[in-house]
């Protein structure tokens, strides 16, 4: 570690209000040089705001920041990135039709000395090499960014920044959408910006990522409600500062699994990947789905709702009250009227009406519950709604309020509460714990053991094993569009899945 720290950002009694939120209260912080500064907090406690504070995205509405011990006012974007702040947000904002090295250098692409009208394409793919380098990125500049993994996206961003001479990278929550192995490589490199000089933001709401901060500082409504340096880091102690008690049972899992069958995959082929899948899904059972990033989770859930095309294999449901046309699902809409569910892992992307408000979208996929004599029964769909929201303890301006401007974890809970309103028979969760706070992920723990107390199935798609083997009946390995084990739970550990899902992987 770089041992002279320099003071470089201060904020002193900072408060940032929006329209009936305090979203940011008296809050005075420092980030220094050389050191990796975590932030943890709840769904809604302000730490994107701050950092949007420090990125000029907003301006606070109180106090006063400060950039190397003098008082300044950042007026947009930027300005920020003048003064050396590089902001990785969790939508990357890559062109995805453009190399690696042309996005490094967008907008800024260097010319040829003798002529200057002429851009210097072997310059910007030389430049770009060199950060990669610096950095231990093993990419190919002339790669196209439409074809690398949201893991690999990620580091072009960070190569982005540091091309453009930033000082300080702020990364909110940049392990939400990758998995273990890339989240251990993405520690390497973050851990090597530090020890190259480099101030660093990292946002998270894993635990186990504590033990990449050099401090932390713990958020709760707007304001801190603690530091800690390292060593004196302890896990514990940060849960109950952050949601203000212990959590005693961080996996409160029911065993509600039955004999009965409920839908089975049989031999399963479609034209993104999946290879020849099987399995079974139990009446109150948690199907688990371990894997990598790529290995074809996300597609074996995709092509069961009807998204992607079953090109040969079938599958069948129980129960079903709908007469299934043919042997699998031509659309998503005959999927959900058969009582299949969907969270999508990109809730931003396909899964979240942005301009509705929480209300209308928790209520959008199943209308038919609150319509009255052929009219939507507002009242009805509030109060059901409502039930939801305060079931989840999603904030509750999500009552009014466009989906938009709540919290990244509020948002991922509005979805949830859709599909409950749905209620569906099988529930495919695809990471439905991603970015929301530790409090959140134990009440959709609960949500789980509620659908699965009520005979209903759950396919469980999750890129934290612990919480896989700790919320599943079994496990269904993933690799390459196959499934190469299943095993009951009790039977196998976290080494074991690491070692299958790992294995002969490129
Ligand atoms: N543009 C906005 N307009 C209105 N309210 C906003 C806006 N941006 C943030 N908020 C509110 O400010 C509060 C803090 O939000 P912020 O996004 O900073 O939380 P966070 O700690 O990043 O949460 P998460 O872990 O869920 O990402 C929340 O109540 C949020 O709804
Ligand atoms: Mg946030």
């Amino acid at each position: 570690m770089n041992e002279i720290k320099e003071l470089l950002w201060e904020l002193k009694n900072v408060t940032k209000v929006f329209p009936g939120v305090k979203a940011i209260n008296n809050l005075s912080l420092k980030i220094y040089s050389s050191e990796v500064h975590g932030m943890i907090g709840e769904n809604g406690s302000g730490k994107s705001t701050i950092v949007k504070c420090l990125s000029g995205v907003y301006q606070p509405t109180s106090g006063k920041i400060f950039y190397r011990g003098n008082p300044i006012v950042i007026h947009n974007p930027m300005m920020a990135c003048s003064l050396g702040v590089a902001t990785i947000y969790q939508e990357l904002s890559l062109v995805p039709s453009l190399t690696v090295a042309e996005n490094i250098y967008i907008g800024r692409l260097p010319r040829k000395e003798r002529f200057p009208f002429i851009v210097d394409w072997q310059e910007i793919v030389k430049k770009s090499l060199v950060i990669l380098k610096k950095l231990g990125i093993d990419l190919d500049p002339l790669n196209i960014v439409a074809d690398l993994s949201i893991a690999q996206q990620q580091m072009v961003e960070i190569a982005k920044a540091l091309s453009r001479n930033a000082n300080l990278i702020i990364m909110d929550e940049p392990s939400a959408a990758i998995g273990m192995e890339e989240t251990k490589r993405l520690h390497e490199i973050v851990l090597n910006m530090a020890m190259q000089g480099y101030g660093i933001i990292y946002i998270t709401h894993r635990l186990d990522e504590l033990s990449v901060m050099d401090c932390v500082t713990v958020l709760k409504d707007g304001e801190v409600v603690g530091d800690r340096a390292k060593g004196r880091i302890n896990v514990k102690e940060i849960v109950n500062l952050m949601i203000g008690h212990d959590v005693k049972e961080h996996y409160p899992k029911q065993i509600n699994q039955t004999n009965d069958t409920l839908l089975t995959v049989s031999d399963i082929y479609t034209k993104k990947g999946i290879n020849g899948v099987s399995f079974t899904v139990h009446q109150g059972e948690v199907f688990g789905l371990a894997g990598s990033i790529g290995s074809g989770r996300t597609e074996i859930g995709h092509a069961i709702f009807g998204i992607d095309d079953i090109t040969d294999g079938s599958i069948k449901l129980q129960n079903c009250q709908v007469v299934m046309t043919k042997d699998k699902f031509t659309t998503p809409r005959e999927a959900i009227k058969c009582g299949v569910a969907l969270l999508t892992e990109n809730r931003k992307y396909n899964g979240l009406f942005m301009n509705f408000n929480g209300v209308n979208n928790v209520s959008i996929a199943k209308l038919k519950k609150i319509v009255h004599r052929g009219i939507l029964d507002l009242n009805k769909e509030e109060i059901f709604a409502k039930e939801y929201i305060d079931k989840l303890k999603i904030t509750p301006t999500a009552v009014e309020q466009s989906v938009e401007f709540l919290s990244g974890g509020n948002q991922q809970k509005v979805i949830i509460a859709r599909w409950m309103f749905c209620e569906a028979n099988i529930f495919i969760l695809d990471e439905p714990t991603q970015g929301i706070d530790i409090g959140a992920k134990v009440e959709v723990y609960r949500l789980i053991n509620d659908i699965t107390s009520h005979g209903k199935g759950v396919i469980f798609i999750s890129s934290d094993f612990e919480e896989l083997l700790a919320m599943s009946d079994r496990i269904g390995i993933v690799n390459k569009g196959k499934i190469i084990a299943v095993k009951e739970v009790k039977n196998i550990n976290k080494k074991y899945l690491i070692e299958k899902a790992f294995v002969n992987q490129v």
